[in-house]
């Protein structure tokens, strides 16, 4: 019998907690696609004004978010959009920008720290000269903070500097911003300050706010008019969402306030795994609520029997592949439950050393 359970896949594991429940049952709601639903005006005017854009809308996840920003971009079949080869957008969205919009994606390589060299940036701008034979640049995604690169925060000054490409070469900008409440809060930088440059964002509730479920995306009242139609188009045209929108609204309130400390256990966290023979974290790329454990080299055990043995133990964590793991810290992950995660792996890379050591033929003698 397990006595915990510390989930660490994801910051969307996250259960409602009580008041989310409460407002979630009292949330006073109507048919949002009538457009009547208070509620989720109530949190689509509070999301506008916090990214100091015009409009918000509230869509089901971040991946229809994504595609819809995109599309309305993108409103003309083979417009291409650059964005990064390691971006989710990408690698995990099924490629829906081709296969339902019919936008080509042009990926420029991702740093370490998720941000692609501007001059390459510049470089994948299509001639319009060439149209005969290119598609049309409309668009440049970026992504703040940065999954497949650990979270890792894209700093104002380089978005900035992303926006003035795209405004000189007469381009969109859009910023998957899954996770940007904790960019923000890492970088110390107010959110409106840090989409600025951005005509679009997506924005994750069901991440680090805790929501159960949905995403908002915001731009100019003009973007959020023709998105709401795709939204529809789209299928994710839904009707009472105030009872969602009710408990996004809780997480904004109980949960942003949080994030310093996810990303404060995610480096007390990194820091203890550093002391494990065995894993190594980079620990300078924890900047906010995730993790990225490499098994050194000439270890003998695998992601796999890690994530078999913590699992057996009510700690879980994500398999990268078989050399790497990754953990992500939120709101329901405590100081002890990071202590007893950590005790975990330790139990594990050490019986996992003397075991292999055991069978070693020279340390089997040893140990005789
Ligand atoms: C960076 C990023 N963008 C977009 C998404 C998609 O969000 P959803 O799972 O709500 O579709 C995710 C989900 O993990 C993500 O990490």
């Amino acid at each position: 019998m397990v006595a915990r359970n510390v989930d660490l896949r994801s910051d969307t594991v996250t259960k409602p907690t009580e008041a989310m429940r409460i407002a979630m049952a009292n949330a006073e709601v109507d048919d949002d696609v009538l457009g009547n639903d208070p509620t989720a005006f109530l949190l689509e005017t509070e999301m506008a004004r916090m990214m100091g854009k015009e409009a918000a809308l509230f869509v089901p996840s971040g991946t229809m978010g994504n595609l819809i920003c995109v599309l309305v971009h993108c409103d003309v079949r083979g417009s291409e959009v650059i964005l990064g080869d390691n971006c989710h957008i990408y690698i995990y969205e099924n490629g829906g920008i081709a296969t339902i919009g019919g936008v080509h994606p042009r990926a420029v390589k991702n740093n370490d720290d998720g941000t692609m060299d501007i001059d390459l940036i510049e470089a994948a701008i299509r001639d319009p000269r060439g149209e005969l034979l290119y598609p049309t640049t409309r668009l440049i995604c970026l992504e703040n903070t940065h999954a497949n690169s650990g979270g890792r925060c894209l700093s104002v000054e380089y978005t900035d500097r992303v926006g003035e490409i795209a405004k000189k070469h007469g381009l969109k900008l859009h910023i998957d911003g899954a996770r940007i409440f904790n960019a923000s809060v890492a970088l110390g930088v107010p959110l409106d300050r840090l989409v600025q440059a951005a005509d679009s964002v997506s924005v994750c509730l069901s991440k680090g706010i805790g929501a159960p479920v949905g995403s908002v995306i915001v731009g100019s009242k003009n973007f959020i008019a023709k998105a709401r139609r795709l939204r529809k188009t789209l299928g994710g045209g839904m009707r009472q969402i105030g009872i969602l929108c009710a408990a996004a609204l809780v997480g904004l309130q109980e949960n942003v306030g949080k994030l310093e400390s996810d990303h404060r256990k995610a480096r007390l966290f990194a820091d203890g795994l550093n002391e494990i023979k065995g894993l190594k974290v980079n620990a300078s790329s924890v900047e906010t609520n995730m993790i990225f454990i490499d098994i050194e080299e000439g270890t003998r055990t695998r992601a796999e029997k890690i994530c078999k043995y913590l699992e057996e133990r009510g700690v879980y964590v994500m398999q990268e592949c078989s050399s790497r793991l990754r953990v992500v810290l939120h709101h329901q992950i405590s100081a002890s439950d990071v202590q007893y995660a950590l005790s975990c792996f330790k139990v594990m890379m050490t019986t996992n050393h003397l075991t292999s050591c055991l069978m070693d033929p020279i340390c089997a003698v040893l140990f005789l």
